[in-house]
């Protein structure tokens, strides 16, 4: 019979846009609970739900702070790069972190793109020459800049701050801005000299910037309130191009000796990733439909990252004019670990190379996305991971699933019961969840990743609560139909957390569906047919979807961080 599906709606275009990892050091918790995990949740969620979606991102292989990582290593700037390159892919693929395209700033369709829009901007009279004054290292014989020179930071005081940011306050800032200037690399005191470089005309778009942001009203409020503070404050134009040889080259003459600038140019990366996903694909005009029209844009980062993304790459696209300006930029607040903020240095962190060869996937997932700095702040910890593993996801979601699993298995021969005895307790539960699948679904769109998650739960714990009131290890002695009935009920259920844990937790959400007997019967999708698991279907030998971790754990894991 032809099936008229009430739910086909016209696909839309989301383009998923994930900062970009400088290619100088591994990923660590910190950077996924800001960026990499949200976005997945979010990029997912998506294409469950039908829609067309492009996420992309790549490693940020320019700039100074991956020069430094190369000198510091005795390899060129390219090797550090092609290396991260390498270990980030790898580590995306075991996390679950599904680009569609996870790309360098490297390559050479970046190049042409950079240069293209740095032509158009200088074209539509964005860009201007101006002299300006840059610390010289005589000893060097280099321009310092960025990362290369030291010096007081101006707002906390800190000694140690670098000329692109403080690593303490975490505010960006430029070299000039700097107290005792030193020389990054042999710690000399530099000269300031006059150097010429393009400026972007930024000031020119604080008044549409203001408007455009003036629209906003459901972005984030951490967001929103930087975002405003920053434009509050008065922009200036910012130099684009750098005294440095590693980078993408000015495409002007007289500028062979300069690169762009990382943050110009890395935001490019955006535009150009789409680019080459579509010509990899055979279909090279097709980055346009995520770039142009009624497509959406989402991009994902840290608060580090928020003023480039809200305002300058805004900027940058208003004049180039004819693409579309970000959806919203729904950006998180820090993880810290056990109240510290995360630091490389200080090896106060949890590294994700080192966490996959030896954990499994989803538990991290798990108590990130149960933890996400989405508003404020959070904290990480190996106590709280090995506890919300334990007492969160084996106790109430794994358990659930296991004795369900199991008493299928044991009572009705791996068969699905009969759904004929169903009364309103079950259809009781069963409207729960209808109710977590539209709601989890609306958390996500609106990017409370932490209150999908807990719905999600909520309903692992319903299921649990039905069973124990049902118990269908007693009933099964004296009321098969019964028992039928609160074990297809939970079954259904149990499908039904498969569907809305999928975005949070992939791995074990196929592992499940496998044991279900539900492979390839269905293109994946966001509906929950509550009548998809049809009595007398098969479903496997029940293996536990977590395990749980020993708390020795905890002592052995914090022992190492201290080191
Ligand atoms: N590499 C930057 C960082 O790690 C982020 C760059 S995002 C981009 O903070 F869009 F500019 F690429
Ligand atoms: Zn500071």
């Amino acid at each position: 019979m032809f099936k008229v599906n009430k739910f086909v709606t016209a696909s839309q275009k989301i383009l998923v846009a994930v900062a970009w990892p400088y290619a100088n050091g591994s990923i660590h918790v910190g950077h996924i609970a800001g960026t990499y995990l949200p976005a997945d949740i979010f990029a997912r969620y998506h294409r469950l739900k039908g829609n067309d979606v492009l996420m992309v991102s790549g490693s940020d292989g320019h700039g100074t702070p991956v020069t430094l990582e190369a000198e510091k290593r005795g390899v060129t700037p390219a090797e550090v790069s092609d290396f991260y390159l390498n270990e980030f892919k790898d580590n995306w693929k075991r996390l679950g972190i599904s680009f569609d395209l996870f790309t360098s700033t490297t390559t050479a369709t970046h190049a042409s793109v950079s240069k293209e829009l740095f032509l158009t901007l200088n074209e539509n009279g964005y860009i201007y020459e101006k002299a300006m004054y840059q610390p010289f290292c005589l000893d060097d014989n280099r321009f310092l800049a960025d990362r290369y020179v030291e010096g007081k930071c101006p707002l906390c005081s800190y000694e140690k701050a670098r000329g692109d940011q403080c690593d303490d306050c975490g505010r960006t800032l430029d070299p000039q801005d700097l107290i005792n200037l030193t020389c990054g690399l042999c710690g000399g005191t530099p000269e300031i000299r006059e150097t010429t470089h393009f400026f972007f005309k930024l000031t020119k778009f604080e008044d549409s910037l203001k408007q455009w942001i003036s629209t906003k009203l459901k972005w984030k409020p951490n967001v929103l309130n930087f975002t405003k503070a920053f434009l509050e404050g008065g922009l200036v134009d910012r130099p684009i191009t750098r005294d440095i040889e590693w980078g993408v080259e000015v495409p002007l003459p007289g500028y062979e000796s300069k690169r762009l600038y990382v943050w110009f140019e890395a935001v490019i990366g955006y535009l150009s990733a789409s680019k080459e996903w579509a010509i990899l694909r055979g279909t090279p005009e097709a980055w346009k439909d995520f770039w142009t029209g009624e497509a959406q844009s989402y991009y994902f980062m840290g608060k580090d990252n928020i003023i480039f993304h809200s305002i300058l790459w805004p900027a940058m696209l208003m004049g180039n004019k004819n693409l579309n300006l970000p959806t919203n930029v729904p950006a998180n607040e820090y993880l810290n670990m056990e109240g510290f903020k995360l630091s490389t240095s200080r090896n106060w962190a949890v590294w994700l190379p080192d966490y996959l060869d030896r954990y499994e996937p989803d538990p991290l997932r798990y108590v990130i996305a149960s933890n996400l700095p989405e508003l404020s702040d959070s904290d990480f910890s190996w106590k709280e991971y090995v506890r919300a593993n334990n007492d969160e996801l084996v106790a109430t979601y794994g358990n659930l699933v296991h004795r369900v699993l199991s008493m299928t298995y044991n009572y009705f021969e791996g068969q699905i019961p009969s759904n004929k005895s169903i009364d309103a307790e079950c259809e009781e539960l069963l409207l729960k969840g209808d109710k977590a699948v539209s709601l989890v679904g609306e958390s996500i769109e609106n990017a409370q990743f932490r209150k999908g998650l807990s719905v999600a739960m909520a309903l692992a714990s319903d299921a649990n609560k039905f069973l124990e009131e049902r118990k269908p290890w007693q009933t099964n002695k004296v009321d098969k139909n019964k028992t039928a009935a609160s074990l297809w009920t939970a079954l259904s259920v149990i499908n039904c957390l498969r569907i809305v844990m999928e975005p949070f937790l992939p791995f074990s959400s196929i592992k499940l569906k496998n044991m279900l007997g539900l492979i390839d019967t269905k293109t994946p999708s966001w509906e929950w047919d509550r009548n998809a698991l049809i009595p007398g279907g098969l479903i496997k030998k029940p293996d536990p979807l977590f395990k749980k971790l020993d708390d020795l754990i905890v002592e052995a894991e914090d022992a190492k961080l201290k080191k």
